[in-house]
């Protein structure tokens, strides 16, 4: 199979990659780069453990062709904290203890970077639990992960 090459910038580092043409970004992130914080569950867009941000987007990154990924910037959780030191949302999530096994927990914060990143307002509940609707936690019954969202999203 003939690899070629696709060029990203990862948590705003330049890199070039030899990708089959039916790799996955998740393949990328995962096999290639070593970027395990990006999670694999059910690789058909269900579970939301992928999540990633695609040119500032959330998006399952299991649905993502790497071709397709060629000359874009990409933020996984790895790309999330600053100077060695968890972020504000990453920090609202411990303090709240929104996490068992951690699983969901790298697609969750990547899904609430992106929906915080939109707003302009103060946060409302409903507004961050259908931010999530594509994000599953088998763990967690979500009030926690909502909690965290809300305080970092309303502080
Ligand atoms: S592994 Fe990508 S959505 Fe489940
Ligand atoms: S904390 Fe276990 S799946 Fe969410």
């Amino acid at each position: 199979m003939p690899l070629f090459d696709i060029h990203l910038t990862v948590n705003n580092i330049p890199t070039k990659v030899a990708v089959r043409p039916q790799a996955t970004l998740l393949d990328v992130l995962r096999d290639a780069l070593g970027l395990m914080g990006t999670h694999e569950g059910c690789r058909v867009g269900e579970c939301g453990s992928c999540t990633v941000l695609l040119d500032g987007k959330a998006v399952n990154a299991c649905l993502v062709l790497a071709p397709d990924a060629d000359g874009r910037t990409i933020t996984t959780v790895e790309g999330l904290e600053q100077d060695g030191t968890l972020n504000a949302l990453q920090q609202s999530f411990v303090k709240h203890g929104a996490l068992q096994c951690g699983y969901c927990t790298s697609g969750m914060l990547m899904t609430a970077t992106a929906f915080l990143g939109e707003q302009n307002n103060a946060v409302a509940e409903m507004q961050v639990r259908e931010a999530l609707a594509g994000n599953l936690c088998r763990c967690t019954g979500y009030t926690k992960i909502v909690k965290a969202i809300l305080a970092a999203g309303n502080e």
